[in-house]
């Protein structure tokens, strides 16, 4: 893929998961790759497997100055995708409070400060990661699917406010990652078994191709404003 041959790209949870695919997919197509997560050595270790010379760089997108810090320098970025964010899961009576903010602040507000500080070349795009739940919302999901929803219309507007950089959001239905790896290997499988047995192609998703649905965005001129769904064809079922 000879246009991203050169090109700067920053992934924001470039240390795991679908961001980690993502970054090695550009990586693969000859752009410069910064990886930006908090974890030192989850980082390190992702840089070695991507190789390509990808740069990986400690950001902490829940922190406002952690955030402007890294952008201070005035890098003009071809290409960023912020993939981060977890939690929010459970019944809105049984949510903690702080928790249920913090599920926000780690997605949505982490996103919305990403889009404010980085610099995009004008042909360049910001894409972001949402999740299937703002299609269809399910009980004991109600917080996720309105962080999911909120950034996808985020995604939208800022399609508008930061045109010509296209501005777009991939949502995926349940990806084999190791953000379920903190439920225990039994339960990852079970979870990831059960959501599979849910979707029409009778699978859940590989990072891999979330990553191929990124790079598409990276790289078609014209598409913006786009939530792109990849779930099996869940929202039909
Ligand atoms: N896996 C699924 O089934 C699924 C389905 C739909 C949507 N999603 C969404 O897709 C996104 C990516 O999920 P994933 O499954 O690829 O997760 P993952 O494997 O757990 O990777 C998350 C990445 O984000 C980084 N990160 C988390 N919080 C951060 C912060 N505050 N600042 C900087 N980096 C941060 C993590 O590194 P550190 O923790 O070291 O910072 C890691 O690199 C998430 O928003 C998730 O909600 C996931």
């Amino acid at each position: 893929m000879d246009a991203l041959d050169g090109k700067k790209v920053l992934v924001v949870g470039g240390s795991s998961g679908m961001g980690e695919a993502t970054a090695m997919l550009a990586a693969k197509a000859r752009a410069k790759v910064t990886i930006a997560a908090r974890g030192h050595d989850r980082l390190a270790a992702a840089a070695k497997r991507i190789g390509h010379g990808v740069e990986p760089v400690m950001l902490d997108a829940l922190s406002d100055s952690s955030v402007d810090k890294f952008f201070a320098d005035g890098t003009i970025w071809d290409h960023v995708v912020s993939c981060v964010g977890a939690g929010g899961r459970g019944s809105v009576r049984e949510l903690d409070m702080t928790a249920a903010m913090a599920a926000m602040d780690g997605k949505f507000w982490a996103g919305f400060r990403i889009a404010r500080r980085a610099r995009i070349a004008a042909d360049g795009s910001l894409t972001f990661v949402s999740g299937g739940l703002s299609q269809r919302p399910a009980a004991g999901a109600a917080l996720i699917s309105a962080i999911n929803g909120a950034l996808e219309k985020l995604s939208q507007g800022l399609a508008l406010e930061m045109a010509p950089v296209r501005v777009n959001t991939v949502s995926p239905g349940p990806v084999d990652t190791p953000m379920w790896d903190r439920y225990g290997a039994d339960m990852k499988q079970k979870f990831l078994e059960s959501a599979a047995a849910r979707v029409p192609l009778k699978r859940v998703a590989q990072p891999v191709e979330v990553a191929e649905i990124v790079l598409f965005f990276m790289t078609n001129r014209f598409v913006t404003g786009t939530v792109v769904p990849l779930d099996g064809g869940s929202t039909l079922a």
